[in-house]
């Protein structure tokens, strides 16, 4: 089926704890929409390769210390300086897999205590995904996975407030997947929910902004 013009990939978003399983899953999804014909590409936040990007890579690694708000403002600067470039591929009919977006910016730093109103105002205006995914899993669970606790906020007691966070900010529309379960069913029905949306997209629905 060809691409009518005006007809624009979709941005779906992957959110949730560290080690959900959020960094798989985007890479499969990206690979399965690509077999299925529907062109589409992988960004992450933070994308380290910026100049931002190797701040803000610094301060995960404990390499640098900044104040809360000023960190909270480089994540935001982070996916501000990659928005013109994901709006022209959408445009170009290419659906962007992000992995994390504003909400794990919210979820972060609100879970330090910053004002979560103060925390959105930054992001106000990037593109709005058309789909939300939440990789659900306990912080207890999450905790016994390999590779936990190497960054700053691997830690059990404030990925629970994360967690509490996230249950604030996320609201009907958001799609949340049980992710104590196998790489493959987990996979299996992110590929099914995510297609639906795809063809929404290239149908015809709008972009729209964040927060506005
Ligand atoms: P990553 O492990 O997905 O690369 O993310 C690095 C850490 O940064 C992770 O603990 C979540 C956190 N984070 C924020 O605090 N604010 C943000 O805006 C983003 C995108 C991530």
């Amino acid at each position: 089926d060809n691409c009518k013009s005006g007809c624009r990939g979709a941005l779906v978003v992957l959110e949730g704890l560290d080690r959900c399983g959020k960094t798989s899953q985007s890479a499969r999804l990206v690979k399965n929409l690509d077999e299925l014909g529907y062109p589409a590409e992988l960004f992450r936040f933070p994308d380290r390769n910026t100049v931002i990007g190797q701040m803000i890579s610094s301060y995960l690694n404990s390499d640098s210390q900044l104040d809360d708000r000023t960190i909270h403002l480089l994540f935001s600067a982070n996916r501000w300086e990659k928005r013109s470039l994901m709006e022209s591929k959408l445009r170009n009919g290419i659906t962007l897999i992000v992995d994390r977006y504003a909400y794990s910016g919210v979820a972060f730093s609100s879970a330090k205590g910053l004002d979560i109103e103060w925390c959105k105002a930054p992001d106000m205006g990037l593109l709005a995904p058309d789909l939300v995914l939440y990789l659900d899993i306990s912080p207890e669970k999450a905790s016994e996975r390999g590779g936990y606790g190497g960054e700053r906020y691997e830690q059990l007691e404030f990925q629970k407030k994360v967690a509490k966070s996230y249950e604030i900010l996320r609201d009907a529309s958001w799609k949340i997947i049980d992710a104590n379960r196998t790489v493959e069913d987990v996979q299996e029905q992110i590929r099914d929910i995510v297609l639906d949306y795809v063809k929404t997209c290239r149908n015809g629905k709008s972009l729209s902004q964040l927060w506005l």
